[in-house]
């Protein structure tokens, strides 16, 4: 094989849309409305919330779209892979209609914002289509189609696909769509701004002070005094004592933008099986490509092999659609709840005035809008049929998702105390150019990163949420917490939350 992936993880949807920049809060504001986190929920938020009237405020740590809305698939569908079955199994009929609709609306949401709009996003409906080569998986599909007939979900049961590779069994759910991701939410910044929204980048929310009127409080000490909070910031940063670090967990995904000779014009895939394959076409620079995604692990877990995600992903492009070349790679991470279902709402149940949207799974794009289309009806203080079924107050349900709780936990106690007792001690003058390792010195363990110009980084590998240890990321040359997913560059800076200070650096002599 004669192609490579990239050096630098980009992408498309960032490489091809000039988005607008912000400046930094610099003072104590007074809003109706605080949100944090400048990604699809928060900006669809402030779009719901600013055209009926309220005065509305959104920061982000660091610039807009740049976390997991810009490093999507972009697939706008309800069909959440194989989850119709064991959302009947484990919720009811009802409640697994109700989240199927509040998908499908959201959807439709989606759509008639780019038809109103006049939206140049490439928004395509197409057909979406899970597909088995599993023996196993047979029996799971055919249980799918089931629940879709229960829940008059339109689609059908197949034994082929318009992929150039035979499947031993598929599902199909109709009339589903992909689009540009960041070309759709450039416009919904522009109707923000006309209608008053104050949008500041770098701006990074620490904590919230809890009182009638909430104070959003960020890095620099500024306040945005509120009547309500939306935290839509990948992971509340604020807690309010709802426990979100043992009842979700962050998980990492690669995409690579390949340019194939054989091809799909049509449809967009999942297998059922794992390690997970996400198929669909994209144009780029006039050219028919793929995006091919999956390979996921939990956050900090992949024991520094990274690119090894992106290596399997290369080599199933070829086997299957004979690769070309690749001229994006990128990743993403998403929170997992340990019921599967997002959490939307109160961010606890008696704290009225600050809300949460998290948890969306890696189907981001409808869950997202259906959260900011809930907060809006829970802030105008309307009634909307999905607000109990993706409460953060609802009763956990005990099948699988406890048997997951406990396995969340062990595993997070297990981070806590590996590293601190970590014994290993690598020679830091042994370092390459772009590498990392960790060593123990005066008894603490040491991050060290050796850059381009062969300049050392050294940090605490302690993370600062909850004090697990980090992990290198040879394939995002970051540290990455296997906890709760914080995110740090070499330096220290923080790339994702919880986390709401850095890693300390350390200077070595
Ligand atoms: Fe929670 Fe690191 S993210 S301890």
């Amino acid at each position: 094989m004669t192609n490579n992936l990239p050096n630098q993880s980009k992408s498309y949807w960032h490489d091809s849309v000039d988005l607008p920049h912000f400046p930094k809060l610099e003072e104590k504001i007074t809003v109706d409305v605080g949100i944090v986190g400048a990604g699809i929920t928060g900006i669809t938020a402030a779009y719901l919330l600013s055209k009926q009237g309220f005065n509305v405020c959104l920061i982000d740590a660091g610039y807009i779209l740049n976390g997991t809305t810009g490093h999507t698939t972009a697939k706008i569908t309800a069909q959440h892979g194989l989850i119709y079955d064991e959302f009947i199994n484990h919720f009811g009929v009802e409640n697994a209609a109700k989240y199927y609709m509040a998908n499908d609306e959201a959807r439709n949401f989606i759509e008639k914002i780019v038809t109103e709009n006049n939206i140049d996003c490439h928004f395509t409906t197409e057909d979406a289509y899970i597909y088995t080569n599993s023996e196993q998986y047979v029996k799971n599909i055919e249980n799918e189609w089931k629940a879709y007939e229960k829940l008059n979900i339109k689609g059908e049961i197949l034994d082929t696909t318009p992929l150039p590779f035979a499947v031993k069994k598929a599902i199909k759910m109709e009339n589903q769509a992909h689009f540009h991701p960041l070309e759709y939410l450039n416009t919904l910044i522009d109707e923000c701004q006309e209608n008053g929204v104050q949008i500041f980048e770098n701006t990074r929310a620490v904590s919230i002070e809890y009182n009638k009127q909430p104070a959003i409080i960020t890095e620099d000490d500024h306040r945005i005094i509120c009547r309500y909070v939306i935290q839509a910031s990948h992971y509340p940063f604020y807690d309010g004592t709802g426990f979100y670090p043992i009842k979700m967990y962050a998980d990492r995904s690669y995409i690579i933008a390949a340019k194939t000779k054989k091809t799909v014009e049509n449809g967009m895939y999942i297998n059922a099986e794992t390690p997970t394959r996400s198929i669909r076409p994209v144009t780029i620079n006039n050219e028919k490509m793929l995006l091919i995604g999956g390979d996921n692990h939990k956050t900090g877990q992949s024991h520094g092999q990274m690119m090894a995600h992106y290596d399997t992903l290369r080599k199933f492009a070829d086997e299957k659609f004979q690769l070309l070349n690749i001229p994006y790679r990128w990743s993403a991470q998403d929170q997992v709840t340990v019921d599967k279902l997002p959490y939307v709402g109160y961010v606890t149940k008696n704290q009225h005035n600050v809300f949460v949207a998290t948890g969306y799974r890696k189907w981001g794009m409808t869950n997202s809008t259906n959260a900011a289309l809930i907060l809006h009806d829970l802030i105008m203080e309307k009634d909307n049929q999905y607000a109990d079924l993706f409460s953060p107050a609802r009763d956990i349900k005990v099948d699988p998702s406890i048997r997951k709780l406990i396995s969340f936990n062990t595993d997070v106690a297990k981070h806590l105390i590996k590293g601190k007792v970590d014994s290993s001690n690598a020679d830091i003058e042994e370092l390459k150019q772009n590498e990392a390792c960790t060593t123990i010195i005066n008894g603490q363990r040491i991050g060290v990163y050796k850059d381009e110009d062969e300049q050392i980084h050294a940090v605490d590998t302690t993370c600062t949420h909850l004090g697990c240890e980090v992990e290198w990321n040879n394939a995002e040359n970051s540290w990455d917490c296997p906890c709760h997913g914080s995110r740090f560059t070499y330096t220290g800076d923080i790339l994702n939350g919880p986390a709401v200070k850095p890693l300390k650096k350390v200077t070595i002599k």
